[in-house]
């Protein structure tokens, strides 16, 4: 071949690896919506008036610009959940973690590109509770050209779990601020915005999603619940587990999912049984013993287009017991990365972070209806005894970015303040931790372990724990307290899975493995929104590397100001 025809051809070919990366613009306005859900209506705040959201549909490598206007009277963000957003903090969306609010009347545009990463995420507000009701998916098929790890399936569909409340979320937790107490558990799951068939008033609504006999379809799932983990099953069919939290996975097969708040799972689904109408269905996997929470089941159903009788009343599969950790476990631990992985074997910054709950005395002089928890007291909760404060007049990362002193210290506790028995009785000199903006620095590049420890400081239960920026490998997992002699011969440093949304099992351990190579500042937390609220959260302050492509870039003009 001539040179000249080897130049064109390599010239033909990076214009067309460029013109297939795309750049999607949205408009994303935030504002109150009548919603009818449980025979009643109630304004709620919606992105574009629609419940759940507009579902965002990109190919790996794309960018999104998405600009949001808020035309609501709260003050509003919008998280781009499980996004890595390298050198692109500025656009990740927790409010006063990487931007302060977008105030009523004001507007964003959010810039950032989707990179290396395929399968299912999500978007959510990240402000209050408004993510009750602003929420929505990220669909991210493969680069124009490239094919699934598996046979392409005749189609997707998303089918995302969320909670409704009655009343109005943010009175909600507003409540429960003054009261001290647990806020009130919701009074429907929902999928795809609907309750479905086994509620007051929603049986017209109920979802229903269209099958050809014979088809293989993927079925993304995503739990939007603000509090719950949630069990998920189909009756009669079989869930293949091909990818989880935008990664892929080893398939395997399983008759149930479980999900944290925060955590995707991809399925795919064979349309192989007899044609009729099947339940798709959820409830609460509730690992905290005596605590309410909200025992309802939202179904949707599977319809078979060839049905024989679409009247008949659809099929019902069972669901596990409410408290069922068994059957949880089984599944968490069913994950593995398709091959070998990055996983860093040798590691810089080694923490071993405690969580959980925690009670606050009754503050001297205080009103009885302030302290609402037991005994008393006010929840709160915790990371290595630090219950994390917002800052209120700058982000983290402009204080970051431009050294505005006074906004966090950087003394988060590499460990906890003092060893005990983690998940045993715990004394009650040990429950009330310290208020604080305290952050973790770590440099670029270092490699990461965190121990993730449950305690049993008033009552334990399962934390699905997320890192915003990051995708990290889950090397290990376990119940009691975490023994470095014992347990780090279990590390699966071969195939562990790669996630932004951990399990932390109940009375157990966790052990996540990443290398800090996305400069900003990052919140871990419990995707529990009640124990965000609480504190259960810590920042990673991640300095820049070396030159431009190690850098953070400069923040966006219209980044909100507090
Ligand atoms: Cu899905 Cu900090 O959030």
């Amino acid at each position: 071949m001539a040179h000249s025809t080897i130049t064109f051809l390599s010239f033909l070919l990076f214009f067309s690896s460029l013109a297939f990366a795309k750049t999607h613009y949205h408009d994303f306005v935030v504002q109150s919506t009548k919603v009818t859900r449980l025979c009643k209506t109630r304004t709620s705040i919606t992105v574009n008036g629609q419940l759940p959201g507009p579902t965002l549909e990109v190919n790996n490598g794309d960018s999104l610009v998405i600009k949001v206007v808020n035309k609501a009277k709260y003050n509003v963000t919008i998280h781009w959940h499980g996004v890595r957003q390298m050198r692109t903090a500025w656009a990740d969306g927790p409010e006063f973690i990487t931007q302060c609010p977008i105030r009523p009347g004001g507007s964003y545009t959010y810039r950032f590109i989707i990179s290396g990463q395929e399968g299912t995420l999500w978007w959510h507000a990240h402000s209050s509770w408004l993510r009750a009701t602003v929420y929505g998916a990220i669909v991210i098929r493969p680069k124009e050209g490239d094919s699934y790890p598996f046979a392409k399936p005749k189609g997707d569909s998303v089918i995302i779990l969320a909670e409704w409340w009655n009343a109005n979320p943010v009175d909600v937790i507003r409540q429960a601020t003054r009261t001290g107490g647990a806020p009130n558990v919701s009074d429907a799951y929902t999928i795809n915005g609907q309750p479905g068939d086994l509620y007051n008033c929603s049986r017209k609504d109920t979802v229903i999603v269209p099958w050809n006999s014979g088809d293989t379809k993927l079925i993304r799932v995503i739990n939007a619940a603000l509090n719950q983990q949630l069990f998920f099953t189909i009756a009669n069919h079989k869930l293949t587990v091909v990818g989880a939290d935008a990664s892929y996975v080893k398939p395997f097969t399983t008759s149930v999912l479980m999900l944290g708040p925060g955590q995707t799972t991809d399925v795919l689904i064979n349309g192989d049984q007899p044609p009729g109408q099947y339940y798709i269905a959820a409830r609460a996997y509730a690992s905290a013993q005596g605590a309410p929470f909200d025992n309802t089941t939202t179904t949707a159903i599977l319809n078979y287009k060839n049905s024989p009788n679409p009247a008949s009343n659809p099929i019902m599969p069972s669901l596990p017991p409410f408290n069922d950790t068994r059957t949880a476990t089984a599944f968490t631990t069913s994950f593995r990365s398709p091959g070998k992985t990055l996983v860093p074997t040798t590691i810089d910054e080694n923490l071993f972070i405690t969580a959980g709950l925690g009670i606050n005395q009754c503050p001297p002089k205080s009103k009885n209806s302030t302290c609402q928890a037991p005994n008393g007291t006010r929840f709160t909760a915790s990371m290595n005894n630090v219950s994390f404060v917002l800052p209120s007049n700058y982000s983290l990362l402009q204080a970051h970015h431009q050294g505005i002193p006074g906004v966090f210290t950087t003394d988060f506790p590499a460990r906890p303040p003092v060893s005990f028995d983690y998940t045993g009785n715990v004394s009650r000199s040990l429950w009330q931790p310290v208020r604080g903006t305290k952050v973790y620095n770590l440099k670029y590049g270092a490699r990461v372990q965190v121990v993730l420890q449950g305690t049993s400081i008033f009552t334990a239960e399962n934390h699905p724990i997320h890192l915003h920026g990051y995708d990290f490998y889950v090397v290990a997992e376990g119940f009691g307290n975490f023994d470095p002699k014992t347990d780090t011969a279990k590390f699966n440093l071969v195939d562990p899975p790669l996630r932004n949304t951990v399990s932390l099992p109940v009375k157990g351990w966790a052990v996540i493995r990443f290398v800090a190579d996305n400069p900003g500042t990052w919140i871990m937390h419990c995707h529990l929104d009640v124990h965000i609220g609480w504190g259960l959260a810590m920042v990673f302050v991640v300095d820049n590397g070396v030159g431009q492509l190690e850098t953070l870039e400069q923040p966006p003009e219209d980044l909100p100001v507090c």
